[in-house]
């Protein structure tokens, strides 16, 4: 074919998401080595929002994962996918009615946080007198006061769950516990800080054997939540998270009886997922030099928060015979100005059919990419054994134009 018949956009295998299997299955084997030295009594959780590809839902059900799903649709689809309703943790302040009582009746995890799902339990029990349910509550407590140095998600302070220094949380354990047969039976402490500190979780598990006390309760399980970093080599991993947790509990709570729940997302898929696109043009303007490549800040960075975009490049020919550019600006596939990702400085000239893979690329990117100009791209599986598997293919107006009427 010749080069000015190529379809520019889909350039050679570009864009496409890769994972690669053998990553995955180390930073899973590095979540459950640390659950079950640390703890040994332990549920893995996999929080669906992060990343819902179907073929990673199946992979991870393999190994052993239960579902945290937050809606309707995300439990539908992992039913759909084969996960027993008794391997779902429901969360979320917006619950579906018939979830909820789908997943408590059938023995699953249903962590409260809004204020008429106290009034649903109350339902749910008298219209169920001779079942007896096990309940978890997420606790809102104030992280800036008990962890001053921590770099909030949100300046004012998380807004999940039940407030525990006002007493809101106290109210909700005596209603729930007046009930016959309803239990508080966990607790659930997911953070969401930027920081990720280690000493985060070490104080949300102090809060947890606290407010155990304090009321009295006999926990069957804590939900630490997700939140923690992973993937990185610079930061703290799973090791150090639940060793720290772990002496926590220790303290207070049985580990024959109190299960651990872990429910990560982004740290448990982000070594393993890169974001593969290439350099379709390179346009000189008033002394800028702008690389025009298939990817885009949508595909990478849907919400427009994030300020860095790990990444390495490879060269279609030997970089060192290239001449240095002082400045080259990265820009993305959509027609917006804002479409640029970063600028580098002092590199070789970048040209046509090089590569830039951007790395950590797994959470809060493939399922959040928006049907935005390019429709979502394909995902490549990279199999242990060196094949390679295509778990989506890129969509196309077929699949954009399903459900729609003219
Ligand atoms: C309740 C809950 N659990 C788990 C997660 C997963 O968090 P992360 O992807 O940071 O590990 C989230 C993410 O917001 C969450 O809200």
């Amino acid at each position: 074919m010749a080069y000015a018949d190529r379809d520019p956009f889909h350039n050679g295998d570009t864009p496409a998401f890769h994972i690669r299997e053998k990553d995955l299955l180390y930073d899973i084997g590095l979540l459950r080595s640390s659950l079950s030295l640390n703890w040994g009594n332990y549920i893995m959780g996999y929080s669906v929002k992060t990343n819902s590809l179907p073929w990673l839902l199946v992979f991870l059900k393999e190994q052993g994962f239960y579902a945290e799903v937050v809606s309707r649709e995300e439990y539908e689809l992992v039913q759909k996918l084969g996960f027993p309703a008794c391997h779902v943790i429901y969360n979320g302040p917006i619950k579906d009615r018939d979830v909820f009582e789908a997943v408590l009746l059938a023995g699953g995890y249903v962590n409260l946080d809004s204020s008429w799902e106290l009034d649903w339990m109350e339902e749910l029990s008298r219209r169920f007198p001779d079942r007896d349910f096990g309940i978890g509550l997420r606790v809102n407590c104030d992280i800036a006061s008990l962890c001053p140095e921590e770099v909030l998600a949100e300046e004012e302070g998380g807004r999940f769950g039940y407030c525990y220094e006002n007493g809101v949380l106290k109210a909700a354990v005596n209603r729930l516990q007046s009930l016959p047969n309803v239990r508080v039976s966990g607790l659930h402490l997911h953070s969401s800080t930027q920081s990720r500190t280690v000493d985060v979780y070490g104080t949300l598990a102090r809060m947890a054997v606290q407010i155990s006390r304090e009321y009295g309760l006999a926990l069957s399980y804590v939900d630490m939540g997700g939140g923690y970093f992973g993937g990185r080599d610079d930061k703290p991993d799973y090791r150090d998270y639940f060793q720290r947790i772990c002496r926590e509990l220790d303290t207070h709570f049985d580990r024959r009886k109190t299960v651990l729940i872990a429910e990560p997302g982004i740290s448990l898929i982000s070594r393993a997922v890169t974001f593969e696109t290439a350099v379709l043009d390179t346009k000189d303007i008033r002394g800028r030099k702008f690389v025009v490549t298939n990817g885009s800040r949508v595909n990478l960075n849907p919400l427009v928060t994030r300020h860095s975009y790990p990444h390495h490049m490879e060269y279609a020919s030997d970089p060192s015979t290239r001449p240095l550019e002082p400045c080259q600006w990265i820009c993305g596939a959509t027609c917006m100005e804002y479409d640029r990702l970063f600028e580098i400085k002092n590199a070789p000239r970048l040209m046509p059919g090089d590569r830039i893979v951007y790395d950590t690329a797994g959470g809060y990117t493939m399922c959040l990419n928006p049907l935005f100009i390019h429709y979502f791209p394909e995902v490549v599986i990279e199999k242990a054994d060196g094949s390679r598997f295509i778990a989506r293919e890129a969509w196309t107006n077929e699949e954009f134009l399903q459900k729609n009427h003219w």
